[in-house]
C-alpha cells in the first residue's frame, strides 16, 4: 500500500513536469511555475530524480529580477485556464524586471535556501549536488539581500508582504480586517479557478476585487517597494513568511560553510539572523494567545488570530524551549482535539473557521510537513508522529489533493479532498515524509 502510494506520488510529479524543466502545481487550476511550490516539489524529486530537482530550482532562479526579487509565478507558457495572467501584471513597469520571462510582480515565502540544504541532505552524490549549489547559491543570497534592503523599511529584521498572494495562505481570515479598510473597485473579470473547483472551496468575487486592486496599486508604484510601502493598504509582517526567511538564512550559512570561503556573506547572514530572531520573538509573539501572530504595519496593530502559520516558527528554531512548550500546548488544545486531523489552517475554535474553504480551515500538506520538522526540532516526537500519520491517513483516504477537511467525521460520508487533485507538493512532500 505504502509502496503503491509512493509510486502514485511519483507519477503525479512526473505527469505535472513540463518540457521546459519545471513542474506545475496542478493541471488546469495552476498551469505555470509557482515559487514556493517549486521548492517543495524539488524536495520530492531529490529522493528519486536529482536532475529534475535541480532543474526545478534552476528554472525558478532563471526568472530572478536584477534586484534579486523572485516572482511568485513564472508564466513559461500561454494558458487560458488561469486568471490573472501576465498581461494584468505588466512587470515591464519596473526597470529591474526580467526581460526573459513573463512573471508576476509579487513574491512568495522564501523557501529556496532551506530547500537547497534539504536536497543536499537527501542525495547520495553530495559532491555533484554541492557543485550545483555552488553554481546558484549566490542568487538565493541576492534574494535575501533584496528582502532585507527593500521589505524592511523600519530596519527591524522583519520583512513585509504587500499582498495576500505573497503569504502563500491566500484566503486566510487574517486578511479580513484589512479588506474592511479597503474600498476596491468592481472589476470586470472572468474567474478561471471556479471552472475547475467548486466555488464553495474558493475565495469570493469581492475578495478577488481586493486582490486585483492591490496589484493595481503596486503597478501604479511601478513595483517600487518604497512607494508600495507608502501607498498600499496591505502591509503585513507574516510569521510564516519570516520564519521561512530565517530558516533559509540558517541553511545558507550552513551551505556557505560547507562550500568554504564566502566569509563576508556568512557574516552578513548571521547579522540578519540574530536581528530577525530577536524581533520575531519581541514583536510577533502574543503572550495572551500563547502563539505567534501577524502584524498589520499599515494600521500598526497586531492581528490577534491563530492560524497554522502561528506554529511554523518551530521549523526555524525561533522560540526558546519554554516558549515552544506554550506554543505547542496551544496547538494541541485548539487544533489537536481527537476528532480532528492535524493541522487545520485556521483556529477551529474561532467563529471564522470554515472547514471547506481554502486557507480558512482545511489541512494543507506543506504546512504539515513544516510542522513535522518543527516539532522534531524540539523533540516532540509523539506529536510529530501523529502529524505524520494524520497526513498519511488523509492522503490514503482521498488521494493527493490540494487541501483536506480536518474533521474526522466527514470521512464517513464519502467525501473527497478539496481544491485541485493530483497536486504536486502533496505528492512531493509525501515522498519525503515516508522516507523519514
Ligand atoms: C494557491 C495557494 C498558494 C500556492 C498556489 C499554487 O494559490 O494558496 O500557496 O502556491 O495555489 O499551488
Amino acid at each position: 500500500m505504502v509502496k503503491s502510494l509512493e509510486n502514485t506520488a511519483k507519477q503525479i510529479l512526473d505527469s505535472n513536469y513540463q518540457e521546459k524543466g519545471f513542474t506545475i502545481p496542478c493541471k488546469g487550476l495552476y498551469p505555470f511555475q509557482w515559487k514556493w511550490d517549486s521548492g517543495f516539489i524539488a524536495i520530492g524529486y531529490a529522493h528519486y530524480d536529482t536532475d529534475k530537482a535541480k532543474s526545478e530550482i534552476k528554472t525558478l532562479l532563471d526568472a530572478q529580477w536584477s534586484n534579486g526579487f523572485l516572482p511568485h509565478i513564472i508564466f513559461h507558457n500561454e494558458s487560458d485556464t488561469y486568471f490573472p495572467g501576465p498581461e494584468f501584471y505588466q512587470i515591464n513597469l519596473n526597470p529591474y524586471a526580467t526581460k526573459k520571462y513573463k512573471t508576476t510582480g509579487l513574491t512568495q515565502p522564501p523557501v529556496t535556501g532551506f530547500v537547497l540544504e534539504k536536497m543536499y541532505e537527501i542525495v547520495e552524490d553530495k559532491s555533484d549536488m554541492l557543485d550545483f549549489i555552488k553554481s546558484i547559491i549566490d542568487k538565493v543570497y541576492l534574494n535575501h539581500l533584496y528582502f532585507y534592503q527593500n521589505r524592511d523599511p523600519k530596519n527591524e529584521g522583519l520583512v513585509y508582504i504587500y499582498h495576500n498572494w505573497e503569504s502563500g495562505t491566500d484566503n486566510s481570515p487574517i486578511w479580513d480586517e484589512i479588506w474592511d479598510t479597503m474600498d476596491s473597485p468592481n472589476y470586470e473579470f472572468e474567474r478561471r479557478d471556479t471552472d475547475h473547483v467548486d466555488a464553495s472551496q474558493r475565495p469570493t468575487n469581492i475578495e478577488y476585487n481586493n486582490y486585483l486592486y492591490l496589484v493595481d496599486i503596486a503597478k501604479k508604484c511601478h513595483y517600487d517597494d518604497e512607494k508600495i510601502a507608502e501607498s498600499s493598504p496591505f502591509l503585513v509582517q507574516d510569521p510564516l513568511f519570516n520564519a521561512m526567511l530565517i530558516k533559509s538564512n540558517e541553511a545558507l550559512i550552513n551551505l556557505y560553510k560547507i562550500i568554504g570561503g564566502n566569509e563576508d556573506k556568512i557574516q552578513q547572514l548571521e547579522k540578519w539572523q540574530n536581528k530577525s530572531i530577536k524581533s520575531f520573538n519581541d514583536k510577533l509573539y502574543d503572550e495572551e494567545l500563547e502563539a505567534y501572530i501577524h502584524y498589520d504595519m499599515k494600521n500598526e496593530k497586531a492581528i490577534k488570530l491563530i492560524t497554522s502559520s502561528s506554529f511554523t516558527p518551530l521549523f526555524a528554531k525561533i522560540p526558546s524551549k519554554q516558549r515552544a512548550e506554550k506554543l505547542i500546548n496551544t496547538l494541541v488544545t485548539k487544533f489537536g482535539k481527537s476528532d480532528m486531523y492535524l493541522c487545520a489552517s485556521f483556529d477551529p475554535t474561532s467563529e471564522k473557521y470554515n472547514p471547506k474553504k481554502y486557507w480558512r480551515g482545511p489541512v494543507w500538506i506543506n504546512i504539515n510537513w513544516i510542522l513535522y520538522y518543527g516539532l522534531h526540532n524540539y523533540v516532540y516526537k509523539e506529536l510529530a508522529d501523529r502529524l505524520k500519520n494524520d497526513t498519511f491517513e488523509l492522503i490514503k483516504k482521498v488521494g493527493f489533493f490540494e487541501y483536506f477537511d480536518a474533521r474526522k467525521s466527514e470521512y464517513t460520508k464519502n467525501i473527497t479532498g478539496y481544491g485541485g487533485a493530483n497536486f504536486s507538493w502533496s505528492a512531493a512532500l509525501y515522498i519525503d515524509l515516508i522516507k523519514n
